[in-house]
């Protein structure tokens, strides 16, 4: 019996610990699938985070792919023509100059607010150049940019022979009213809005305006009358309107206009449409002078060597009413001139500036820098270092014969 109590109990503990041992591995197993629950659970942030960084990619695809559709689109449809408003019609149509050629009379897309158009604009015409499609935004024509001095002339005005009177007279007027307009206020006129500078060819217009930008902070514009009309053939007057604009931006400022004459010669007829075009340039050229401010800081400078051919309305008062006048330099002027123009040659001792400056009648500040240069290459010619009086005497031969002086057989060769 007692046996059979000792089995039992055996029996018992055995059972104790196998429930013991099961329930432990129940325990192992409810980590492990914890820690596979975890694990997965991590595993779907990870791809959840992953789904979210490729729809963003597909996004920049799509995006992608919408650009490319318009880039292609834009290369196979066919360019647009760009042209300038004339005038806007009653009837809504407009007269515009397509800028490969002729004025064109076409109609304005539903799209296009009509009443936003002003002449003068630039806009796109269809392709087949029958009516505005677009307004284009307006810009500063490069060549117009490019007028700009953005490096001042090293010209000043201690590199200009004479001519005194008219260097006070062109800080007076340019110069003054730009640093100081207080004192044209204070006494109450209007300054002048430019002067024109008139004289003969060589006589140092071009070199005087350079010297006004050398010496001046304003920023300073040129352009030449001849190259608006010859290069930009239908562009003069936008180019003139451009100008002025670009002026009033950059202000203070000067702007020069070389050889105005091209542009503001008095007209028999307006017959091609050359002289039509040339016509409607200076027609600009007059409005914008009218419509600026005298007191405000843009100035205007003009040379010309022609003005008995300009045409009297830019003489107007309120226009070009100050004229200087540049005539042929004295003998003291010419002196100055030659002193000038051989500062950094070297000369012997048998050169008299004095006399050279004497015998010169008639030359201009142009004709004595060509003779300095002459000079030089004839003392080259002849092996020598330094330039002779009779290097001078050879030059000045040529320099007189130009000048329809004297006449002299070898002297033409060289010119
Ligand atoms: N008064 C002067 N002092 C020093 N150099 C001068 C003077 N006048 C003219 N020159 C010289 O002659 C050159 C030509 O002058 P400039 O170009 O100014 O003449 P211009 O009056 O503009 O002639 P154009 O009517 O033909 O345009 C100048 O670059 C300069 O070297
Ligand atoms: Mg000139």
């Amino acid at each position: 019996m007692s046996e059979f109590r000792e089995d039992e109990k055996d029996l018992e503990r055995e059972d104790s610990e196998l429930s013991q041992q099961e329930s432990s591995k129940e325990e192992i197993e409810k980590t492990n699938l914890r820690l596979r629950l975890k694990e997965l659970e991590s595993r779907i942030k990870l791809l959840e985070a992953e789904r979210a960084s490729l729809l963003i990619e597909r996004e920049h695809y799509l995006r992608d792919l919408e650009y490319m559709k318009r880039e292609l689109e834009q290369i196979k449809s066919a360019p647009l023509v760009e042209a300038t408003i004339i005038e806007i019609l009653d009837d809504g149509r407009a007269v515009v100059h397509s800028s490969n050629g002729p004025n064109l009379v076409v109609y304005v897309s539903q799209a296009l607010d009509i009443r936003k158009l002003k002449p003068g604009m630039r806009v796109a015409l269809n392709q087949r150049g029958s009516a505005i499609a677009e307004i284009l935004p307006k810009s500063q024509d490069v060549y117009v940019k490019a007028m700009e001095v953005i490096e001042r002339p090293n010209v000043r005005f201690k590199d200009i022979g004479g001519l005194k009177k008219q260097i006070e007279m062109l800080k007076e007027i340019v110069v003054l009213p730009l640093t100081n307009p207080d004192v044209f206020k204070k006494i109450g006129i209007e300054p002048p809005k430019g002067a024109l500078l008139s004289g003969p060819p060589g006589t140092g217009k071009t070199l005087l305006a350079k010297a006004v930008a050398g010496e001046s902070n304003a920023t300073f514009i040129s352009t030449v009358g001849s190259e608006l009309v010859q290069k930009f053939i239908g562009e003069g007057a936008r180019i003139v309107r451009e100008l002025f604009e670009l002026a009033k931006e950059k202000s203070p400022s000067i702007i020069f206009i070389d050889e105005i004459d091209a542009i503001g010669a008095k007209r028999v007829d307006v017959g091609t449409s050359g002289e039509r075009e040339v016509q409607r340039t200076f027609m600009q050229l007059i409005s914008e002078m009218d419509g600026f401010d005298p007191l405000g800081d843009v100035k205007i400078l003009a040379a010309t060597n022609r003005i008995d051919i300009l045409d009297p309305a830019l003489l107007r008062p309120g226009r070009f009413d100050r004229i200087i006048q540049i005539g042929y330099p004295n003998q003291e002027e010419r002196l100055e001139i030659l002193r000038i123009h051989t500062r950094g040659v070297s000369l012997d001792d048998t050169v008299d500036l004095e006399k050279i400056a004497r015998e010169l009648e008639g030359a201009t500040g142009a004709d004595i820098k060509n003779l300095v240069v002459e000079a030089g290459l004839a003392a080259i010619r002849r092996g020598a270092t330094r330039v002779s009086d009779q290097d001078f005497q050879y030059a000045k031969t040529i320099v007189l014969t130009r000048l329809g002086r004297t006449q002299n057989k070898n002297a033409g060769i060289f010119i």
